[in-house]
């Protein structure tokens, strides 16, 4: 299965040039920018049940942001008027909307009841099936086949006693999502597997893990998409020398490849090999081959649910009314704080010790996405377009920089994702986190008088406040795929491509120059600054 040949040409107005835009523009100047939650929170009583919503597993309270119903409405009609809403549905039924790389969008179609999959839905499949046959018609098939290999191989080293560590070595979407994947589920894990995630080139990482692991014992997962990854190609290299080095013989039984590139991981030695397709982009790919990690980690039924979970949040987003779609409301909040209000970040305060790399994954998710200042087109853009997006998870944060979110000269929308109930026993402990939680997003709403002191906190700073029941498998899956839609809905207002990543080509492509020069010395065509750094780093 390759590209499809339905190239995505979106009859659209730029965001900027709709009547929507200049209306928020509008609103905003008469009364958004004096906007006080507080205030709004007095005059509306039903101010909470307006500004919340209940979408699949997360239930979500937008009712502290800086918003009230007409800005609401306005922003709507900006996803109307941009078109939002069939751009959605042509990801779901297989146009090429990654433009830049002429290819479909098809991680949701790795999910369980994937739309596209569903009703009306497959006649566009069948479409695509009928102008290029590789890629729908054995599609579903293909994809199906696929996660039934990967789950029967999970199942059998789950049951096999010898295996005691898995190592992943994958960076950026082949890290990141199964990482935290794995640690958010960590009340599911397997009690006698213990997971590793190396990523970085820097050899400290997997020196520091060698000389925990036994060959006989250790099972290697290599996983790149494209498989040329300089940084995952270099540590799998160093751990196949190290396996031989330690009388290692069976590769075919400790390394596995996860990849679209089969044919290279076989040309490095590795037999056994899980492939995906090159319309599932690196950041969405844990659904695929890549969550290997994630389905040994829980099992083959978690992985399933947690498909089903993310499934449910794809079936909310493929079909609630955009005034009633989680996804729309948060992407649509993150333009109007970005574009009129001129926040250049969020934090994430995830408010679960388990899922402490969510902001790492959600930084990739959002700035590799929507960090592009060109529209489709290769246009460039007029306004502003992914904020940054860090964070810790609470408590630690408080303790940290909230100091900042709550006093700072900048305002920084915070994001708080809690759960109701905890997978410990422990007394007292999960009431004191929610109670913190709920006091640190009333605190920086409400703020407090001390009016010139040090003690003054102005309030009147934004949050929003997702909730799960409990974190499960389906409830991340969802919490995940939520988070991917209203990236995708803040993209699509914007125009822009968010599924390339051309800007994390150039950089490779210098270090490759550079690498034999810390050899060579050879510091030719240098600039002066790389030159004399070159110069210190070679003694
Ligand atoms: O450098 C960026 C990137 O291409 C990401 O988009 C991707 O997740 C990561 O590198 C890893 O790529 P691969 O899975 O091909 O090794």
């Amino acid at each position: 299965m390759s590209g499809a040949s339905i190239p995505y040409l979106p009859q659209r107005t730029r965001c900027d040039r709709t009547p929507a835009w200049q209306a928020l523009r509008a609103h905003f100047e008469q009364s958004g920018a004096a906007f006080d939650v507080r205030q709004a929170f007095a005059a509306d009583p039903q101010r909470f049940d307006a500004f919340s919503l209940q979408a699949p597993h997360v239930f979500a309270d937008l009712s502290k942001n800086r918003i009230d119903a007409t800005a609401l409405a306005l922003l709507l009609d900006l996803a109307d008027q941009c078109g939002v809403a069939a751009h959605r549905d042509a990801m779901f039924s297989g146009a090429a909307i990654n433009t830049t790389e002429n290819r479909p969008v098809g991680h949701v179609w790795l999910r369980n009841r994937p739309p596209a999959l569903t009703n009306a839905a497959c006649d566009a499949i069948d479409s695509i099936a009928d102008s290029s046959p590789d890629l729908a018609g054995p599609m579903a098939a293909e994809v199906a086949r696929t996660l039934e290999a990967m789950l029967a191989y999970a199942e059998a080293v789950r049951a096999d006693p010898v295996i005691t560590d898995v190592v992943n070595i994958g960076i950026g979407g082949s890290d990141l999502g199964p990482q935290m994947a794995v640690q958010a589920l960590q009340a599911y894990g397997h009690p006698a597997r213990r997971f590793h995630f190396i990523s970085n080139v820097d050899g400290h990482e997997l020196a520091a893990l060698l000389p925990r692991l036994r060959p006989e014992s250790t099972l290697f997962l290599v996983a790149s998409k494209t498989f040329t990854t300089i940084e995952t190609m270099t540590n799998a290299r160093s751990a196949r020398a190290w396996f031989a080095a330690q009388g290692g013989t069976d590769v075919a039984r400790h390394f596995a490849a996860l990849t679209t590139n089969v044919a290279e991981a076989r040309a490095f030695g590795i037999t056994t090999t899980f492939g995906f397709w090159d319309w599932v982009g690196g950041r969405y790919s844990l659904w695929s081959a890549i969550g290997l990690p994630i389905a040994l980690a829980v099992g083959a039924q978690r992985f399933r649910e947690l498909l089903a979970g993310a499934s449910d949040m794809d079936q909310h987003f493929a079909s609630a009314p955009l005034a009633r779609n989680l996804p729309v409301w948060l992407g649509l909040l993150d333009v109007w704080y970005r574009n009129f209000h001129g926040f250049t970040s969020r934090n994430l305060a995830p408010y679960h010790s388990a899922l402490r790399r969510l902001p790492a994954y959600l930084q990739q998710l959002e700035m590799e996405s929507n960090g592009k200042r060109v529209d489709i087109a290769g246009q460039t853009l007029p306004y502003e377009t992914a904020p940054v997006l860090w964070g810790e998870p609470g408590t630690n944060g408080q303790h940290a920089f909230f100091q900042m979110l709550h006093q700072g000269t900048d305002v920084v929308p915070v994001e708080f994702v809690a759960v109701r109930t905890a997978s410990h026993t422990l007394a007292d402990h999960h009431g004191l986190l929610l109670a913190n939680a709920l006091a640190q997003a009333q605190a920086l709403m409400q703020g407090r008088a001390d009016p010139g002191g040090h003690r003054h906190f102005t309030g009147n700073r934004p949050s929003t406040f997702l909730l799960l029941d409990a974190l499960t498998p389906a409830s991340l899956g969802a919490l995940i795929a939520l988070q991917e839609h209203r990236v995708f809905v803040s993209g699509s207002v914007w125009g822009i491509d968010s599924f390339d990543q051309w800007g994390v080509e150039l950089g490779k492509v210098l270090a490759a120059d550079i690498a034999p020069r810390l050899t060579s010395g050879d510091a030719t065509g240098l600039d002066g600054s790389t030159a004399g750094l070159l110069a210190r780093l070679r003694g």
